[in-house]
This record gives structure tokens, C-alpha cells and sequence, in this order.
């Protein structure tokens, strides 16, 4: 239940596809101005929708807008914490619509209506629910809660500029809660409630062979080939039983017990047939002994994230190359250290690289797991919130990605992030045809209202 008047529905939709108009990709230098307006435009809502006082703070990357309001000393903050950066669009002929033009279609998941555009729930829809959520309390004159904004510019490249700006503003941060709607949750009929995510270790190996490419019929069998040693490579880095082969990977994963994780399963029912059908594969497949939502949650993992080399254009060209390389992601769960396992990777890598050809190791970024502490407030008020605006206590659960800031919010600034995000996993975050439930927006605006209205009490 909505407690939001048509018309202002109806506004609040409107100035959303103001800011998912704005092309804010992060990654691309091309776009380094637009970055700066979507940043402006921001801190002006900021300011609309009741904050005292709101500034666009320059950075060695992409601006920090930050704004805030102050109501009474008594009462407890919240700092909420969101990207208005985007990820690249492409491949754009995969869209339905141009990925800045945003518009509402009916989906079989969303017979009420989905926004398709790039940022509709990663992150810049669910950033708005925030603005949205607190210009309702204050019109309402329900605000209990004193209120900070500080929404970023790179978290879809890493973040690199955000920690500095958390210890130079240490002070002006503080705050009791820290609230993040840049999730997801399993559906809306029995919500999932994210309390925890997985770390990052982002790497790139290039591995250099002969000083240049070559005719592949007359050196061709006489010198190790940089793709056949990068495949190999790779493949050896998972064995047959799913498990990651580099010395002390696991050494400090947490191990849940077995009656936690049979509970666990239990509660969450979460639906393998479903999980398979809605990506189009016949079969699961990762780490033995794990079934698929622990596999997604409580394991880490080793992908491969793009991988090149040699001659990919038309036809045919035989050569062999001088050089391959590769990305490649961990995903890292508690008490993982990203860290830790980039060394550890670098290490591995380079001791299982053969003489015939060199090896070049290049850590990108990465961050901590986290996990959100049940006892305090914060958590308590989440649960309350969903039970509220769902009518039904939603299912505690791990998820698979990562915001690595979040774990720097605990040790720079010493306080505990609730995550409460409102995506579903067909919303195609990241992909062509990203969307954003109509419904969810405005349940997330009510759930929004309903934290602080738990959390300022
Ligand atoms: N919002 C996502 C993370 C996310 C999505 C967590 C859904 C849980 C559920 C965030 O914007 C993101 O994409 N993070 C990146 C990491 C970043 C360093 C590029 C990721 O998880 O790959
Ligand atoms: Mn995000
Ligand atoms: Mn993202």
C-alpha cells in the first residue's frame, strides 16, 4: 500500500526520468561533464525535497554530492549512502529502448509497469526512492531522524576517491546508521532482507610470448603459444569438485555450521528450477557440497571476465600472438581479505606460469565482505520496516555482490550499514533492457519511511 496520492506518483515518476536522462557512466571519460551536471542536478533535488543544505564536492575522479538536514539534536542520524553513476549502456543494439529514454513497459514480472533505462535500479531509482521517501516525512511533518545524503560517482569503478573523502570528513559524517537501498530482494510477495555481501579482488594477467606475432606455419610448434598457456592457466585454477585451486584461498573463509545452513536453506526456499530457467541453462553448475543460494552467497567464487588475444576479426589469419590476457574477479566472503587474496592470486599466477613465456600481474580494485550486524538498531528497524509495508517478516539473506565501500564505512567511520534494496534479479542491472518495477519504487519509498519511522523512535 502506497501511501503516495496519484499525482504525486505521477511527479515523482516524472522527475525520476529527469535523472535517468542524464547519461552519468562513470567508466567512460567522454562523459566527464555529463557527470558533473547529473551531480548538480542531484544536490538541486537534495535541496527541493527539504535539506538544509547540499554542495557538489570535486574529487580526483567524479564528484560527491552531499546534503543534509538537521531537525534536533536528540534524535539519531542517518547517513544514506547511493551511486548516481551508471554502468556503460553497450551492447546498445540489445536494447528495447535508447538506454537514456527512459519509459514504462508492462512485463509478465511487471504488469504494472517497469521503467527501462540504464541506472533504473542500479542505482539512480533506488537513490531517488531515498529523496523521495524523505521530502514525503518532512511534508508530513514526520521527520524524527536527522538526515545526511552522500551519494558518489564511481562506485561502478571502484570507489577509488570516496574513501579519502570519508577520512577528511570524518566528522561531518557521523551518524548512527548508514542506509543503502543498492540491492535487491528475492520478490515482493516474500521479501528477502540483504545482510551481507560478498568482497571483490578485480585482477589482469597478460602473458607475453614471442616479441611479436608471428606466422603461425613457420614458427608454429616450436614455441609455446600465449593463448594455449593463458587457457591452460585459467583452467587449472578451478579443479573438478568447483574448488579454487591457489595455496590458502579458503584458509579464512567462515565455515557455517550445518544446522545454520540446513536452516537457512529452509527458510529461504529459494527456487533452483526458477534460477535455472530465468538465465536459459539446462544445468547448475559450481562448488560440490553447496547447493546454488549458498553457492551465490556464502562461498567465494573465480570468474573469468573477458579474455583476448590473437586475431578475432573476419575471416581467418593465422598468427600466433605475442600477447593474451585476461580479467578475472574473485568474489570473497567473510573473513576473506581482498587484499590478501589479490597477493595470493599474484603469487599463484606467477608460479604456475611456464619459462616459455613471461607474466604480467595487475591487481584493479577490489573490497571486503560484509555482513550486517543483528544486534542494534539499525537491524531491528529494517525488519520492522519490511513486516510494515509487506504485512509478512522478509527472510534474512546474504547477497552475491558487492558494494566495496560498505566495509569502510564500519572501519574509517565506525558505523553500520542496514541494506535495503528494492531490485529484483530480472531488472538486468548491468545489462541491456535494465528495469525497474513501477511497484517497487514506490513500496521502496514506503519502506524508506517506515525505517525511520522505526529507527527515530
Ligand atoms: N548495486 C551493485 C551491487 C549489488 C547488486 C549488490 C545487487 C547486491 C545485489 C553495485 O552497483 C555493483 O555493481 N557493484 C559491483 C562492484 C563494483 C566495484 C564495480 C559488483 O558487485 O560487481
Ligand atoms: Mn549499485
Ligand atoms: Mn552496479
Amino acid at each position: 500500500m502506497s501511501t503516495l496520492s496519484e499525482k504525486e506518483k505521477e511527479k515523482y515518476l516524472n522527475e525520476l526520468f529527469e535523472f535517468l536522462k542524464l547519461p552519468s557512466i562513470s567508466a567512460d571519460s567522454r562523459y566527464k561533464d555529463t557527470m558533473i551536471k547529473t551531480a548538480e542536478w542531484l544536490s538541486k533535488e537534495l535541496l527541493k525535497s527539504g535539506c538544509d543544505s547540499s554542495n557538489v564536492y570535486e574529487t580526483k575522479g567524479h564528484p560527491i554530492v552531499y546534503g543534509e538536514k538537521f531537525v534536533d539534536e536528540s534524535y539519531p542520524t542517518i547517513l544514506v549512502y547511493g551511486h548516481y553513476d551508471v554502468q556503460p549502456p553497450d551492447p546498445i543494439e540489445l536494447w528495447t529502448n535508447p538506454p537514456f529514454e527512459p519509459v514504462i513497459k508492462n512485463t509478465e514480472i511487471h504488469p504494472e509497469g517497469a521503467i527501462f533505462a540504464r541506472g533504473a535500479c542500479d542505482d539512480k531509482g533506488q537513490v531517488f526512492m531515498h529523496v523521495k521517501a524523505f521530502e514525503q516525512l518532512i511534508k508530513k511533518d514526520k521527520l524524527n531522524c536527522n538526515v545526511k545524503f552522500m551519494i558518489e560517482g564511481e562506485e561502478e569503478v571502484g570507489s577509488d576517491n570516496l574513501e579519502k573523502f570519508l577520512i577528511e570528513n570524518k566528522a561531518k559524517l557521523a551518524a548512527d546508521v548508514i542506509l543503502i537501498s543498492d540491492t535487491g530482494l528475492s520478490n515482493l510477495d516474500k521479501p528477502t532482507f540483504t545482510v551481507g555481501l560478498r568482497g571483490l579482488s578485480y585482477m589482469e594477467i597478460k602473458i607475453t610470448g614471442p616479441n611479436r606475432d608471428l606466422h603461425s606455419g613457420l614458427y608454429g610448434g616450436a614455441l609455446a603459444n600465449p593463448i594455449n598457456i593463458l587457457s591452460d592457466m585459467i583452467s587449472s585454477l578451478i579443479d573438478s569438485k568447483g574448488r579454487i585451486t591457489i595455496p590458502g584461498f579458503y584458509d579464512e573463509v567462515l565455515e557455517i555450521d550445518k544446522s545454520k545452513r540446513e536452516s537457512i536453506e529452509q527458510m529461504s526456499k529459494f527456487d533452483n528450477d526458477h534460477f535455472k530457467n530465468s538465465i536459459g541453462l539446462k544445468e547448475t553448475k559450481g562448488e560440490d557440497g553447496y547447493s546454488t543460494l549458498e553457492r551465490l552467497s556464502i562461498r567465494p567464487t573465480l570468474d573469468v571476465n573477458g579474455i583476448w588475444g590473437g586475431y578475432t576479426g573476419e575471416g581467418s589469419k593465422t598468427v600466433i600472438p605475442s600477447e593474451a590476457s585476461a580479467k578475472i574477479s574473485m568474489r570473497l566472503v567473510p573473513k576473506q581479505n581482498w587484499e590478501k587474496i589479490s597477493e595470493l592470486f599474484t603469487n599463484h599466477i606467477k608460479n604456475i606460469t611456464p619459462n616459455s613465456v613471461s607474466i604480467d600481474v595487475t591487481t584493479h580494485h577490489g573490497g571486503n565482505p560484509y555482513i550486517t550486524p543483528e544486534d542494534f538498531k539499525g537491524y531491528e528497524s529494517a525488519i520492522n520496516a519490511y513486516k510494515d509495508s509487506f504485512g509478512i517478516d522478509p527472510i534474512p539473506q546474504k547477497d552475491g555482490g558487492s558494494i566495496p565501500i560498505v566495509p569502510m564505512f564500519e572501519s574509517i567511520l565506525g558505523i553500520k550499514t542496514v541494506l535495503m534494496g528494492f531490485g529484483l534479479d530480472s531488472d538486468a542491472i548491468h545489462s541491456p533492457n535494465e528495469n525497474y518495477g513501477v511497484k517497487n519504487f514506490f513500496i521502496g519509498i514506503e519502506t524508506i519511511q517506515n525505517f525511520y519511522k522505526h529507527f527515530g523512535n
